[in-house]
């Protein structure tokens, strides 16, 4: 029993007596009196089957606790819809560290930033529980009324209505908006998205010691020269001591390999362009922006197989590997056809240009790397101390120095 877990379970005690006592009827008693709180009824939700066409999915079956809030397959995308045979064509993210981030938006200096999904498509993670609940790929309801009567159906309904204002004699779309709500609201509440507790803050609090090669990979990652990592992966305290969160929500087109497993690109024609499209559609004539995705967080990445928006990387080490070797050995990465590497072959021809060539990219071909072998697997050490503990409590928000 982990303590996160057991805060949990204590929290949500009341509903687990509703659920396994009133078996999915519609009918809940008034009489008993409630104990709910808004994250237990939150958290139900966010585990709840019923809200699905299929029965058999929930938000936590794509985005569960053991990691990080991402996908357990570890190697393929999840499948979906009515009948789960239906595949998307993005992995799902780790839900952890999101609170920092902000509605999507073009700074001063016209770059993109924010915004929920690899897109940034959703302003709000209650914007963005609209996709999965009506996605035919995902939880596959047709509308907003199968949404709302899936609702109006759970044994702990009248719980919901009480810890989410949900107004007398409410309409489809208040229940609706009410769950999107109430969905956000448990990724605010729950300790477990926030937790701050990895290696990585013990060693800034200075209760952890790195180990020799886990202070390498830091200073492989924070040096501009070589891993440059840091210059999008934020890994320094905010101005007033916030700890990082492995990510400065910005956009960058890295050039991932296709994915031959993604059922969608058996078609030739199809192409994931993330900001420019196909899911955005406001983006799509600033073709400069075609290739980009928001940088993820980097905090439990061990934990959150396969990588990249299209799951084209399957492990830590290549994943890193590829930031490496993908312009000195492009062969590794890409596939060859006539003798020639399809070099950045997940994006139309016309676009590959827009694909980022500063560090760690833009060696030639066959030049010395700027990460060796040894360079790579001390950066994967220190990637690894970034895994919370979730068997501790919360760590502190700010570092006291
Ligand atoms: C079938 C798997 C699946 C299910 C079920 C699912 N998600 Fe997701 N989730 C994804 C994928 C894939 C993405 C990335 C989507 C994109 O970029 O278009 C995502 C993205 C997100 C994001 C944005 C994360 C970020 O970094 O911006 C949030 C928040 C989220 N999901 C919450 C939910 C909630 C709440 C539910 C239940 C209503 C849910 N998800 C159900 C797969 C799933
Ligand atoms: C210019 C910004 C930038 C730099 C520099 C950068 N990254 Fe990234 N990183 C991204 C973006 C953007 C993505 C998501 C790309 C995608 O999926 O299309 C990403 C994704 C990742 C992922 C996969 C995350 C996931 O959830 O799937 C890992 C691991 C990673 N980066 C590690 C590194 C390491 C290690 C370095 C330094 C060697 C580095 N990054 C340098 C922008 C950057």
């Amino acid at each position: 029993m982990t303590f996160n877990a057991l805060a949990k379970i204590l929290a949500a005690a009341s509903l687990v007596g509703w659920l396994t006592g009133c078996g999915g009827s519609s009918t809940a008693s008034t009489q008993t009196p409630s104990t709910a709180t808004p994250l237990s009824v939150a958290q139900a939700l966010f585990a709840e089957k019923a809200l699905s066409a299929s029965g058999k999915m929930a938000c936590a079956s794509c985005h569960t606790d053991d990691n990080a809030h991402a996908d357990a397959t570890g190697t393929v995308l999840p499948l979906g819809g009515a009948s789960l045979d239906q595949q998307g064509f993005r992995s799902s993210p780790s839900l952890m560290y999101l609170a920092s981030n902000s509605a999507f938006r073009f700074d001063a200096n016209g770059l993109p930033f924010g915004g929920f999904t690899w897109d940034g498509r959703a302003n709000s993670r209650a914007e963005q529980a609209a996709g999965p609940l009506l996605d035919s790929t995902e939880m596959a309801n047709a509308n907003v009324a199968a949404v709302a009567q899936k609702v109006r159906g759970l044994s702990y309904f009248s719980d919901f209505v009480s810890q989410f204002n949900v107004p007398t004699a409410p309409t489809d779309q208040q229940i609706y908006d009410k769950l999107r709500t109430a969905l956000q609201t448990y990724q605010e509440l729950d300790t477990d998205y926030l937790l701050f507790n990895s290696k990585f803050d013990r060693e800034a609090d200075g209760t952890y010691t790195f180990t020799p090669a886990e202070q390498r990979g830091q200073a492989i990652f924070n040096n501009a020269n070589q891993g440059n990592c840091a210059s999008c992966h934020t890994s320094r305290n905010g101005p007033n001591g916030e700890r990082p969160v492995f990510t400065n929500f910005s956009y960058a087109a890295l050039g991932l390999p296709r994915n031959p497993l993604i059922q969608k690109n058996a078609d030739p024609t199809f192409f994931d362009m993330g900001l420019c499209g196909p899911k955005r559609t406001d983006l799509s004539a600033r073709t400069e922006l075609c290739g980009q995705f928001k940088v993820p967080t980097l905090r439990n990445i061990a934990l959150t197989a396969p990588y990249f928006h299209n799951a084209s990387v399957s492990t830590l080490s290549d994943a890193v590997g590829f930031y490496a070797t993908r312009d000195i050995d492009p062969g590794r990465w890409y596939p060859t056809v006539g003798g020639v590497v399809q070099k950045f072959n997940d994006l139309p021809v016309a676009y590959r240009g827009n694909v980022l060539k500063t560090a760690p990219f833009g060696q030639a071909v066959g030049a010395a790397p700027l990460l060796s072998a040894q360079n790579v697997a001390d950066l994967v050490s220190f990637l690894q101390t970034l895994t919370d503990d979730r068997t501790a409590p919360q760590g502190s928000l700010t570092v006291a120095r």
